[in-house]
């Protein structure tokens, strides 16, 4: 199933850490783990280093980057930071939540991280290898997942190594990712924040933290969409079905909570949002064999986590058409 690579990966000793910083300084692509899912990391400050991230994937270039600081203050110098987005800053970083902010007119970051927009997604990451990778590098890290575009994205080393092993120049493993899902993007270009895509941080705490609730664009809400949100994503190879009670002769059966004695592989036997986050990618990967001919999903609840990783499967089973598959 999986072709064998010669995938470059190296523990995340402070060694590696150093040699990747300086791979990324000379423009070279690394992947390193986040509390997330895994980061495709290059030069955010060059447009060839840039370039080569969004051919590695495949990825279209209308959907921009997210570009990874180790430090609030860096932030400040790519993008405009009001009062607002300060706040939020303090409140969840390190943390899941990128913002997408007015790029600064002296941004050093690529005009190609933004795709052609005038905002560029910032994020903090959770995990202590991805803060010391950026500041070996000495430059902000503009990072998507480390997946083909459109494919179930990597929250293990060996999950990069499987797509992505001969595009980079270095793998770091730190371990399975904590959370499992991608960050919160919010928007805020705005009078109202707007989230464009359900992550780690969940909606609740952001209203909380904002004082009202923010837009969203997942249910046909009034919110801008995010470039990359476009239908088909996450997608394994074998068709996805939704909300299913049981297994169809053939179907691989991924459960949540109390679950029928046919279920194949469980995201949460007790029930746990968090830990289903956290198992979703890697559990979507180990059903994707062809002893099976899709895969059942049974319903999770549509609160905290539960709706990014309501959000992935949607997209996972969206169809597949060109036209409609989707890019990050
Ligand atoms: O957890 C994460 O966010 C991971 C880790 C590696 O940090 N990264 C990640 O990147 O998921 P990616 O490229 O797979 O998804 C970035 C999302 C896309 O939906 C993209 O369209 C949106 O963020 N985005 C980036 N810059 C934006 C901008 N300026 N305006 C609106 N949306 C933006
Ligand atoms: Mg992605």
């Amino acid at each position: 199933m999986t072709p064998p690579s010669a995938a470059p990966i190296h523990p995340a000793t402070a060694a590696a850490i150093a040699e990747a910083g300086r791979l990324l300084a000379e423009g070279h692509l690394v992947a390193f783990p986040t509390e997330t899912v895994y980061g495709l990391g290059a030069d955010s400050t060059s447009d060839r280093a840039v370039a080569a991230v969004f051919a590695a994937k495949g990825r279209p270039s209308f959907n921009p980057l997210i570009v990874h600081v180790a430090d609030p203050a860096d932030a400040e110098r790519l993008v405009v930071v009001d009062a607002r987005a300060r706040a939020l800053m303090a409140r969840f970083w390190p943390g899941a939540l990128t913002l997408v902010l007015p790029r600064r007119a002296d941004s050093p970051v690529s005009l190609l991280v933004s795709a052609g927009l005038d905002s560029v997604a910032v994020r903090l990451p959770d995990h202590e290898v991805a803060r010391a990778l950026i500041r070996a590098a000495g430059r902000p890290v503009a990072a998507p997942s480390a997946n083909r575009s459109g494919a179930v994205s990597p929250t293990t080393a060996a999950h990069v190594a499987q797509s992505l092993g001969d595009r980079v120049a270095m793998i770091l493993d730190g371990g399975p990712c904590r959370v499992g899902v991608e960050s919160t993007v919010l928007d805020l270009c705005h009078e109202r924040p707007a989230i464009l895509r359900p992550g780690g941080i969940p909606m609740e705490a952001l209203a909380d933290a904002l004082g009202e609730p923010p837009l969203t664009s997942g249910h046909g809400g009034d919110a801008p969409r995010s470039p990359g949100m476009l239908e088909s994503h996450y997608a394994p190879g074998l068709a996805v079905r939704l909300c299913a009670c049981s297994p169809r002769p053939g179907e691989a059966l991924l459960a949540f909570g109390a679950a029928p004695a046919d279920a194949t592989l469980n995201l949460s036997p007790s029930g746990d949002l968090e830990e289903a986050a956290a198992n979703l990618f890697a559990m979507l990967r180990a059903l994707d064999r062809p002893e099976f001919t899709g895969i059942a999903v049974m319903s999770i609840p549509d609160r905290g986590l539960g709706r990014a990783i309501n959000d992935r499967l949607r997209r996972a089973a969206a169809p597949r058409s060109s036209a409609t598959r989707e890019a990050s």
